[in-house]
């Protein structure tokens, strides 16, 4: 079995995908996480790894930025290769002073004027939700592992750039209710709710409207180890 976007096998993703934004974030997991890794997918350097975590099956993927890409992908886990739960993490910027970087934020929504849903299966809601099952399984293993995970709404936002005429970040926070922006989380928690299937996002703040601080390479990475051990240990809960 392969698609237009995927090379795979059918059988070659475990049950659960990790999913990252980047492909060389992809294969750093793989590669820094996982028992065995094992590429199952190149196409368009969209990494994918499957191996083993404390002997569990799990694979890592790739979705790219934004989303028209993680609604290809991870229709085509969910549809093709039998994939049941997909953990987005990814980094967000916070529009709140309680997010600040560093955070490790689990999406409880997501809100997005894109018509994604829309144009896919004609859904009219703004708003989409994750797996009450998975965030509740993250919690709790953030408890554990005395991991400080803040919920918060999460804002999915069509575009990086955006010019003062179409209102700031101030207003989109008013209006929404939103506490941090990413690029991805609405498509993906549609796409899992559409095919029955189980979603949630895990996100660091690594950039805050409030505040203007940017998070250094060397602190992304040491916040991103401890998202990435919440996301490792939910997904072989
Ligand atoms: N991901 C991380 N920071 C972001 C931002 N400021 N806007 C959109 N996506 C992001």
């Amino acid at each position: 079995m392969m698609t237009p976007h995927n090379g795979a096998q059918m059988g070659d993703f475990a049950k659960t995908v990790l999913m990252p934004g980047d492909p060389l974030r992809s294969k750093f997991i793989a590669e820094e996480f996982l028992e065995n890794p094992r590429l199952v997918n190149e196409v368009r350097n969209i990494l994918g790894y499957t191996g083993t975590y404390k002997g569990i099956p799990v694979s890592v993927m790739a979705s790219g930025m934004g989303m028209p890409s993680i609604g290809i992908y991870s229709y085509e886990l969910y549809q093709y290769y039998g994939v049941e739960n997909i953990v987005r993490i990814g980094s967000a910027g916070s529009y709140v002073e309680r997010l600040n970087v560093r955070d490790v934020v689990l999406a409880e929504s997501a809100y997005s004027d894109s018509t994604f849903a829309l144009k896919t299966s004609g859904a009219t809601e703004k708003t989409m939700y994750p797996s009450e099952e998975l965030n509740a399984i993250i919690m709790s293993k953030a408890d554990e592992l005395g991991i400080n995970c803040k919920k918060a709404v999460v804002h999915s936002s069509d575009a990086f750039y955006t010019t003062p005429n179409v209102g700031g970040w101030q207003d989109i926070r008013e209006q929404t209710g939103t506490e941090c922006v990413e690029m991805e989380s609405f498509a993906l928690f549609h796409n899992a709710n559409m095919l029955n299937k189980r979603a949630a996002c895990i996100l660091t703040i690594s950039d805050s409207f409030c505040t203007n601080e940017v998070l250094s390479a060397e602190d992304r990475q040491n916040s991103f180890r401890e998202m990435m051990r919440l996301a490792l240990e939910s997904a072989i809960a």
